[in-house]
């Protein structure tokens, strides 16, 4: 089995590089070396500074040079097709399928931007990049009230593309209770009997329980 998944979302701030950085983090427990590609980062003070990059750089184990992990960085926190027209930025969808070939057989996670249908240039949008890339999905999801809607678009998005689904990771991010949340799952599976739901992740504020949290309900897919 290869370990690499693309990981997207419902939305953004779902709890997607949570998800990367645990998956890569135990791939690297395993020996495997693997490499991180979030090629299109946005809402960053500093180029220096991609908070998404430099994150999953350290989860795969700090061996990759940030020019391979983060291709194309943006000031604004904006879509990434958004912001590169502001500020004046070419972006090449070459390199990105380029720099993804040149890691090889590797394990390994692709992390996207916001969710499916948030433009990466004029042309692309992430869903043509999983296309692109041919990778299994893992779809990262609120665990609360409208998450029913937004995975089942998401979900119905990918089939209709002929896109494979590794799993639905179903994620607290925000520390309010909600009364969907013990329906969500259930009501999902129903929908979809042949994809695979985990979670939902708790929300953990202190950092080493929410890796504990994340490590422990995403083991499976990298076994
Ligand atoms: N289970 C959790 N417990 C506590 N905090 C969480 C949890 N999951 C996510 N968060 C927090 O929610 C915020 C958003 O998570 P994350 O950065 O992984 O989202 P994202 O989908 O990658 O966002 P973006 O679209 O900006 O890339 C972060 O501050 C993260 O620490
Ligand atoms: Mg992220």
């Amino acid at each position: 089995m290869t370990r690499r998944f693309f990981v997207t979302g419902t939305d953004t701030g779902v709890g997607k590089t949570q998800v990367s950085a645990s998956l890569l983090r135990l791939m690297a427990a395993q020996g495997l070396e693997p490499f991180a590609f979030k090629p299109f980062e946005s809402g960053m003070a500093s180029r220096d500074a991609p908070a998404d990059g430099l994150a999953l750089q350290r989860a795969a184990g700090g061996w990759q040079p940030m020019e391979t992990v983060t291709l194309f960085r943006f000031h604004a926190p904006l879509a990434p097709g958004i912001a590169a027209k502001l500020e004046r930025r070419k972006t090449s969808w070459r390199r990105v399928v380029t720099g993804f070939r040149a890691f090889g057989k590797k394990a390994g996670v692709v992390e996207g931007a916001g969710g499916l249908h948030v433009p990466l240039d004029a042309s692309h949008d992430v869903i043509d990049a999983i296309d692109a890339l041919g990778l299994p999905v893992v779809v990262v999801a609120r665990a609360g009230l409208g998450t029913i809607n937004h995975t089942t678009l998401t979900l119905n998005a990918l089939v209709a593309r002929r896109l494979r689904v590794a799993a639905v990771v179903l994620v607290h991010s925000t520390k309010e209770a909600d009364a969907s949340t013990p329906h969500n799952r259930g009501e999902l599976e129903r929908r979809f009997p042949r994809v695979r739901f985990i979670g939902p992740v708790r929300f953990q504020r202190s950092e080493s329980r929410r890796r504990e949290a994340f490590d422990e309900a995403l083991s499976s897919l990298v076994e």
